[in-house]
This record gives C-alpha cells, sequence and structure tokens, in this order.
C-alpha cells in the first residue's frame, strides 16, 4: 500500500521526511516524492525506484529550510511506475501539493469535466484529480478555508482516500482527511505528523491520533483540530504506542503473513470496489471492456498459473465450467509451457499471478501469445511484466503482499474470477437472479471472513494440539479440493512440515494407507453438494485411528461427532466457500510455523517471486 508522511513544526521538515519514507518501505513500493514549502517556494522532488534513489535527487536535506512538508511512496494502481505518477501532484498553479492512498473510482468523470474547464493533467494517475478538483473549488470559494474547500471538493469523489494537502501560499497549515484508507497524527512537541501509518512517526513521537472516516485534520505548529463532515468539531483520544519500530512497520502484528491473514477482508472489498454492485447484481470491470467480443465467443478458457496461484486457478475453472457453462482447463504453467498444448478457435488464456514475474507463468503466456490466443491476466503487482504482457486484465487493489506465503493474494484471485465468472454472464444474458444471488452472497464474504478471523485464539489452541505432528494429510471435494492443495501447500512452505493435499475421492486409491494415529488428515467438509461423499471419507480415517481435524459449516453437528477438532466457518454458496474455507487452514500453517520458532515471514529455499525456471 502506498505511504503518507506530512510533518509541520519547528524542525526542519526534510529529513523527518525521508527518514519517514524510508520506514514505510516496507509496505512495498515503486516510486516515491516529497514537497517542502521554503521561504523562496517550493522544493519538490520524485523518483522511480528506492527511497534511495529520492535521496540521491534531494542531496543533503539540511540544506532545504522549511517545516512544512508532505511525501509519499506510491505503490501503482492507476497508471505506470513513472516520475511524472509519482506523488505529490499540484494543481495547475503549483499551489496545492497532495499526496494520497486509496483509489478515485469515478476519476474519469472528475477528470473530463476537469478539462473542460480547463485544467492541465501531467500524469496518468487517479490521484490528480483531486488537487485540481480543490483548485476549481477554491476559485469559486476564495472566502473559504482550505479545508473547508477541500471538504467541499470531496463530496463529489467517489471511492477511499487517506490524503494530506498543502498550499504552498499557507506554509502555516497543513490538512488531512480520510475515507477508508488509513491515516494517522502524530502529536509531538509543538510538531505535527499526518502518516498512513505508524512506522513513519514512532521514532519522534508515539502520541497518536487515528483519523475516523469523514474526517479532515487542520494541523499548525501550534496545534491540531479534526472535523467530521459537517464541520463540528471532534474530540481525538490520543493513543500512547507501545510498539517497537519493527513492530509498526507490521502494524502490531507479529509477522506481515499474519498481517495480510487479517487483511484478506479488506484485501477482497479492494479487489471489488468499483466492479461489484450487488443491489443489482452488476459487475463492471472496465480493464475486459475493450474485451467484450473476445469474451462473447469465447468457447473455452485456458488458466495457467504456478503455486497457490494455480490453485486458485482450479477453484476458477469449477466455477466457469458450471456456472457460464464453458469448458476451462487449469494447468501448472510449468507443465503448460512444455505440453504442446493444441488451441482452437474461440480459446482464451487467463495468467493468475501477485507478483506479474512469475518465470513459468510468463513462458506459458508467452506460448499462447505467440499462437494468437487472446489473453487476459489477473495480477496484483501493476505494470509488471505479466500485466504488460497481456491483451487486457484485472488487476488485484490489494497492496503488496510482503510475506513469502500467499495468502490475500488468493483470496482476492478468487474473488476476481467470481467476478470474472459473473461477467461473462451477464454477458450472456444468462440468469440474471442467479447471478444476483451469487453477487449478494461474494458482498457479504469480507463479513464472513471477519467472523472467522475473530475465532483466530481458537485456530491457535488446534495448533497447539498438533504443531509436533510430522505429517498431514489435506482432503476435500469439488471448490474445496484445490483448497485441500493450498492448506497442505501451507503447512510445507511455513512449518516445512510433510502435508499432502488430495481430492478426497482419491483417498481410496492410495494415500489412505498412510493412515495412522501419528498422521492427522484435515478435512475440508462444509454442508455442499459433496458433503455427504466426505462424511465417508472422514468414517474412513476415523476407522483407522486417524486424528481428524475438519473444516465445516458453523452449526454442523455431525461433524462434531466425527472429527476430533472442528473449525467452523460461516455458511456460504458452495462456489464460494473457497474464500472461507482457506482462511482458518492459512492461519493454522501460520501458527504451527510459529510454534516451531520458524521465519514464517521469509521460509527457508523460497523467494516470494519465482522469477527464475
Ligand atoms: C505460495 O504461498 C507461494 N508463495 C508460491 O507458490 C506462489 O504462489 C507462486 O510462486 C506464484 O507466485 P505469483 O502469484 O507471484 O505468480
Amino acid at each position: 500500500m502506498c505511504g503518507i508522511i506530512g510533518y509541520i513544526g519547528r524542525q526542519q521538515a526534510l529529513p523527518i521526511i525521508l527518514d519517514g519514507l524510508k520506514n514505510m518501505e516496507y509496505r512495498g513500493y515503486d516510486s516515491a516524492g516529497t514537497i517542502v514549502a521554503t521561504q523562496t517556494g517550493i522544493f519538490a522532488e520524485k523518483a522511480v525506484g528506492k527511497i534511495a534513489a529520492l535521496g540521491a535527487k534531494v542531496g543533503d536535506p539540511s540544506k532545504i529550510i522549511g517545516s512544512l512538508a508532505i511525501g509519499h511512496t506510491r505503490w501503482a494502481t492507476h497508471g505506470g511506475v513513472t516520475e511524472q505518477n509519482a506523488h505529490p501532484h499540484a494543481d495547475c498553479g503549483e499551489n496545492l501539493w497532495l499526496v494520497h492512498n486509496g483509489i478515485v473510482e469515478n476519476h474519469k468523470e472528475l477528470k473530463k469535466e476537469l478539462i473542460e474547464v480547463g485544467h492541465v493533467f501531467k500524469s496518468e494517475t487517479d490521484t490528480e484529480v483531486l488537487v485540481h478538483l480543490i483548485e476549481e473549488a477554491r476559485k469559486k470559494h476564495r472566502e473559504l478555508e482550505l479545508e473547508d474547500v477541500l471538504r467541499i471538493s470531496l463530496q463529489k469523489v467517489r471511492g477511499t482516500y487517506g490524503i494530506a494537502v498543502m498550499d504552498r501560499r499557507e506554509p502555516q497549515k497543513l490538512i488531512a482527511a480520510r475515507n477508508f484508507s488509513p491515516l494517522l497524527l502524530g502529536i509531538g512537541e509543538n510538531e505535527y505528523f499526518v502518516a498512513s501509518d505508524v512506522s513513519a512517526v514512532i521514532k519522534y513521537t508515539r502520541s497518536i491520533a487515528y483519523l475516523n472516516d469523514g474526517e479532515i485534520a487542520v494541523l499548525t505548529p501550534e496545534g491540531f483540530s479534526v472535523y467530521d463532515f459537517d464541520r463540528n468539531l471532534q474530540t481525538k483520544k490520543l493513543h500512547e504506542i507501545e510498539w517497537s519500530a519493527e513492530e509498526a512497520e507490521k502494524g502490531g502484528y507479529s509477522h506481515f503473513m499474519l498481517k495480510e491473514i487479517f487483511e484478506e477482508p479488506e484485501a477482497i472489498e479492494n479487489s471489488m470496489r468499483g466492479r461489484l454492485f450487488p443491489e443489482t447484481g452488476e459487475v463492471r470491470l472496465a480493464g475486459l471492456e475493450k474485451f467484450r467480443g473476445i469474451l462473447k465467443n469465447t468457447r473455452r478458457i485456458l488458466i495457467s498459473a504456478c503455486g497457490t496461484a494455480y490453485l486458485a486457478g482450479v477453484a476458477g475453472k469449477y466455477m466457469l465450467e458450471e456456472q457460464v457453462g464453458i469448458p476451462a482447463e487449469a494447468d501448472v504453467a510449468s507443465e503448460f509451457r512444455y505440453r504442446k498444448p493444441v488451441f482452437c478457435e474461440g480459446d482464451l488464456f487467463l495468467a493468475l499471478s501477485q507478483s506479474g514475474e512469475t518465470a513459468d507463468t510468463l513462458a506459458a503466456l508467452r506460448e499462447a501469445v505467440d499462437k494468437k490466443i487472446p489473453a487476459l491476466g489477473i495480477v496484483n503487482v501493476v505494470g509488471s511484466t505479466l500485466a504488460r504482457e497481456t491483451d487486457a486484465g484485472m488487476y488485484q487493489h490489494i497492496g503488496p503482499e510482503i510475506g513469502v506465503a500467499s495468502t490475500k493474494a488468493f483470496t482476492s484471485q478468487i474473488a476476481l474470477l467470481t467476478l470474472l465468472t459473473l461477467f461473462l454472464r451477464q454477458d450472456r444474458g444468462m440468469d440474471a437472479v442467479e447471478s444476483k444471488r451469487i453477487a449478494d452472497a461474494l458482498a457479504k464474504i469480507p463479513d464472513l471472513m471477519r467472523r472467522i478471523l475473530e475465532k483466530s485464539e481458537y485456530i491457535k489452541e488446534i495448533a497447539k494440539k498438533y504443531c509436533k505432528y510430522e505429517n498431514f494429510l489435506y482432503l476435500g471435494r469439488k471448490y474445496n479440493m484445490p483448497v485441500a492443495l493450498e492448506g497442505a501447500l501451507k503447512l510445507k512452505e511455513i512449518s516445512y512440515v510433510h502435508a499432502e493435499g488430495y481430492g478426497a475421492g482419491e483417498m481410496k486409491h492410495g494415500p489412505i494407507a498412510m493412515i495412522d494415529g501419528n498422521f492427522p488428515s484435515v478435512f475440508i467438509a462444509p454442508q455442499d453438494s459433496v458433503y455427504e461423499k466426505m462424511l465417508s471419507n472422514i468414517e474412513e480415517v476415523r476407522a483407522r485411528k486417524g486424528p481428524i481435524i475438519a473444516v465445516a459449516t458453523e452449526g454442523d453437528m455431525r461433524i462434531r461427532e466425527l472429527a476430533d477438532d472442528v473449525l467452523y466457518i460461516p455458511k456460504t454458496l458452495e462456489l464460494l466457500t473457497p474464500l472461507l474455507t482457506v482462511v482458518p487452514l492459512q492461519l493454522f500453517a501460520y501458527y504451527i510455523g510459529v510454534l516451531r520458532g520458524l521465519d514464517v515471514d521469509k521460509p527457508r529455499n523460497l523467494a516470494k517471486s519465482v522469477t527464475v525456471e
């Protein structure tokens, strides 16, 4: 996610800004920038790449005299990785400067309106719309304070933001506003900070006030005030942060992996924002608009990816076949690229990749592109190779995934595959009532995930009970067969414990020979179309004294009779169950890895992106 830091006070601002940006590097970014209000005007600098590149362009920061400044690390969402797209962004007069976290959903229409009244845009970002909106509002309301002009401007915005704004003509004022994207105030001794997370300011102050959605803060060297959208003054509680700087980077979580598991509800919301409209069941995929013709004539979808992304693709295969009625294949990219696939008229290739740089997935994509097969991508990293080499696609918008083990990327990919399924149903005039039923259920998933996450302490207890076992068998059917493989992959890569993932129907064709009292089985058995089959499999393992952990639907008492331990998930539609059944398995693997004293964020032998074959 992008990083924001602003400063106003008695010290020179620029060294503090650069230091704060450096302390947010862990968040992942691809460019950075800063602006300082100086006695002679402004000092602005931006750079692609690391903070060190920005520092090199700045030179000695103590030579830039000014006590009001803002800085930003950008993780590209709209617009490529370029200096022009790096924040801060300025208005036409280069008086107003703004940094932003979040997504302006209606940026296209706002930009069109602003250009029509003469505004000139320099970047491809959605963010730049905000600073021109404020400039336009300022022209119309010269009598108003900057914070009031900002309030008027933000009323036109649909989407999410955490922003810091300054006007070089008012070097005694720093404004901040929040809607969905976290933003906090650091309260120092006659100096004040605004930041997207504690790690940026913890070196200077541990006294923090968190902004709520719809609040606007006004900071001056003398103090700060916070207002709601109706300009009512708000009293803010000050929190004393006890975290170490390192803990602050992880938002108070012990590891990035745990943080990213707990981010999953928000990640899904961000992936679906501006795309899913449950009130009508409509799905809008702007990135695929120009592709509608090809999608309409698509007769088979070939999904290819690696690791966890591949397993999301298997769930997508089931969904596309069951809900759209077209053939879909899911292949591990490292096999697809060598098995001489036969392509047909009407084929569509779909690559899934969090990093967008996985060598085998890129090779599989190029195999399809060479044969002139239309290619889509579902990718998290904007501007990545895969994003650039596919014809169209969807960005995941989940922020960087730092932990090597993929968690929020998996559930986000499944959510986006569900949106693609609904988009194809919509385009083919399929039963709108059923589509709306799926859309409604999908919109509820983030809150259902939150209910599972509330039980994390219980899952930790179950992990404690099983953390000494050296072998596990994970079993699931249909939509939860890939979840069985994903649960096993999580345990393998995080705790180095041997874990086999299998379709439960295959159990009697070999794996059951391994079962005894020292070989627990994890059954993913929600109440779905294959539930009864799963119960039979559980009975077969039970008869052989194998310990049993079941992931089951809340209220299911039958399975409680059969399993030694049950991890419950809320009820949802069968095709959406992977979004919920995977969460307890992610936590189970995480806690076992921690209990075994391992580095769960950086497991041995693994890289976050496998850019070599
Ligand atoms: C999963 O936890 C692993 N990190 C790995 O299997 C990963 O999913 C795979 O390498 C694919 O990465 P990508 O999504 O960046 O292409």
